[in-house]
């Protein structure tokens, strides 16, 4: 999840590695440092905190360089300081190495060449990578063949980017597990952990597979496998624009996203909807739809709620049994999964590491699986047997929405595709079609309720608790909403269906207790009312999500939101995230919390 850039070229090359590394931001970093060649040697400098510390020092340094190396840390191994910032050297200051993930077998080789004379300045399973690197590097060895050694005897998963001035015009990186990205210039060069770090400077791009080595020099890029055998590049065109990676005129690219979301549900329909059929291309062929008995969907985080939505569609539209896990325990639970069975990814970034590991064991034992995915090319992507695009363009601020939103759209149109495939009795393909076509303008007319949801978190701005509620489908976006207002305005939050409050969480409501209740699914909203007056009569307050056609919950609600009506269950459950997705938003924003990199998180999580 850290930040890597790399540029070598005829620009300042720290000014341009620093701008990459400021369009990474948003992954979430604790410390930053940037490598260059000076006339005096190799050049590091480093430290924790924000980019901005670390520029302070540079603009002192004024350096003029033409190959830079640059670092966003979120710590791992050592606490976020000075020392365990990258880049590190090795043992003779020969290399400088930047690292973005974990190596296994670190402690060992410390011990080993602590042993054997070497010191390390920090804590750190990077420097002693950089070490081994710095070892290997022995007379009449390149860059790229020491880098290509030294990544044989390092387990784990990383992404290396590496300097030395005994080869000044060589950038040499390689790739486990953790995303790289080589850009195409003209007699210029770059390196980044993502793309949105390259965009402006290139838009051809190259992602460096796993157990890759590649070399950079101004004039070219060239890639070999771990087992030295050179292997083609396969460059290609990014077609985001620059600005869809920028804030567009909003304060926070959290607000920017969620406005951003009639857009996002265009562009993840776009290609798939006909009048009468839908399509998804590169699924399973249609027997293998029959086939399938089971469906098991495995994610973290924001995705895992997208994946309690598809359970309730599956099951509800599809009667196909269907289980969700959170990708962190999926693996060490011995899961038993049907031969028949379908392992469904979801994951925005497809990088996240225990979904990378589920995904694998899936494979393991031979399951299918398919991934739902954001980032094309992500490592998920690509390893999964299909995948489906969620295509929602960059997501910047940590707290995941317009994604969200894309995921769960997507899960419905694999809901309908299913139905379609099999001939559902009972489920009408068409009316769900419609539904989704008019699907945009109802997530805009949802957005309307921005100065409500401003109103109602001026008033609620201090409360130590809310409660997230609803029942079936409400209760998924419950807890999506709650993880939301927790990641962002770090407010201590309770989720549960609203039928469950009284076996417990109802003991905490209190006077003034503000409970959000998700009131969207018609055929439990004479139950969720009772729920609701229990709340009242101990003090609660009560902000009801509704449809605009419920005549019952906004008679007993204290406040009110509206949403359009879709005609359709699922999506009028999931158009309700949207004006909860803004409340939690200006709660951040009242509270005075860092909305976009929330303490403590990062974007894509590639550690277990
Ligand atoms: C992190 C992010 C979340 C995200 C989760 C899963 O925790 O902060 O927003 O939902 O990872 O990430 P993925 O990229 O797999 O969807």
């Amino acid at each position: 999840m850290c930040g890597i850039a790399g540029y070598i070229g005829q620009r300042n090359a720290v000014e341009v590695v620093l701008d990459q590394i400021e369009r990474l931001e948003y992954r979430g970093y604790d410390s930053t440092g940037v490598a260059f060649q000076s006339p005096e040697g190799l050049k590091v400098l480093k430290r924790a905190g924000k980019l901005g510390q670390l520029r302070a020092v540079v603009a002192d340094e004024r350096p003029e360089a033409f190959v830079a190396i640059a670092h966003s840390r979120w710590a791992t191994h050592g606490a976020p300081n000075d020392l365990n910032a990258h880049p590190h050297f090795d043992q003779e200051g020969t290399v400088a190495v930047i690292h973005n993930g974990i190596i296994e077998n670190y402690l060992e080789i410390k011990e080993e060449l602590t042993r054997a004379g070497h010191v390390f300045q920090s804590e750190t399973d990077s420097e002693v990578a950089a070490h081994v690197i710095g070892l290997e590097y022995g007379e009449g060895i390149s860059l790229e063949e020491a880098v290509r050694r030294a990544v044989g005897k390092l387990e784990g998963a990383f992404g290396f980017v590496v300097i030395s001035m005994r080869e000044p015009g060589k950038i040499v990186c390689s790739r486990n597990a953790s995303p790289l990205v080589l850009g195409f210039g003209e007699g210029e060069n770059f390196i980044a952990s993502d793309i949105p770090a390259l965009l402006p400077y290139t838009r051809r791009v190259a992602i460096l597979d796993n157990d890759m080595v590649a070399l950079v020099t101004k004039d070219g890029i060239s890639a070999m496998r771990s087992d030295g055998q050179a292997v083609e590049l396969a460059p290609f065109d990014v077609e985001w624009d620059i600005a869809s990676a920028e804030k567009g005129g909003f304060e926070h690219f959290m607000l920017k996203e969620i406005h951003e979301q009639p857009d996002v549900v265009r562009q993840c329909l776009a290609g798939r909807l006909g009048q009468e059929e839908m399509t998804l291309l590169g699924l399973f062929s249609d027997h293998v739809w029959h086939d399938i008995d089971r469906v098991n969907i495995i994610a973290c985080g924001t995705a895992y709620h997208a994946g309690l939505m598809g359970k309730t569609l599956f099951e509800k539209m599809l009667r196909l049994p269907t289980d969700v896990y959170f990708s962190s325990e999926f693996r060490y639970n011995d899961p038993l999964l049907s031969p028949k069975s379908l392992a469904v990814f979801v994951s925005q970034s497809g990088e996240t590491a225990d979904s990378l590991a589920a995904l694998r064991l899936c494979k393991e034992r031979r399951i299918r699986t398919l991934g739902i995915v954001n980032v094309v090319g992500s490592s998920i992507a690509r390893e999964v047997d299909r995948v489906l695009y969620t295509q929602a363009g960059p997501e910047v601020s940590v707290a995941s929405t317009k994604a969200y939103v894309a995921q769960c759209l997507v899960l419905y149109l694999l809901g309908l595709h299913i139905a379609q495939v099999k001939e559902m009795p009972g489920v009408d393909v068409r009316k769900g079609l419609k539904a989704v076509r008019g699907y945009p303008d109802a997530v805009q007319e949802a957005l309307e309720l921005e100065s409500a949801m401003q109103e109602a978190a001026k008033k609620f701005l201090d409360a130590p608790l809310v409660f997230f509620l609803g029942r079936g489908a409400d209760a998924n976006v419950a807890l999506e909403a709650a993880l939301k207002l927790k990641e962002v305005a770090y407010v201590p939050t309770q989720e549960c269906p609203a039928g469950e409050m009284k076996h417990g969480p109802l003991a905490l409501i209190e006077e003034g207790t503000l409970a959000v209740v998700g009131a969207t699914q018609a055929n439990t909203r004479d139950k969720l009312a009772s729920n609701i007056s229990e709340l009242q009569a101990r003090g609660g307050h009560v902000l009801g999500i509704t449809t605009k056609d419920d005549g019952l919950i906004p008679g007993v609600s204290d406040t009110v939101a509206k949403i359009p009506a879709t005609g359709d269950w699922y999506l009028d459950a999931l158009l309700s995230v949207v004006p909860l997705q803004l409340f939690s938003y200006y709660m951040a924003l009242y509270r005075g919390c860092e909305i976009d990199q929330p303490r403590n998180l990062a974007k894509s999580v590639t550690v277990e």
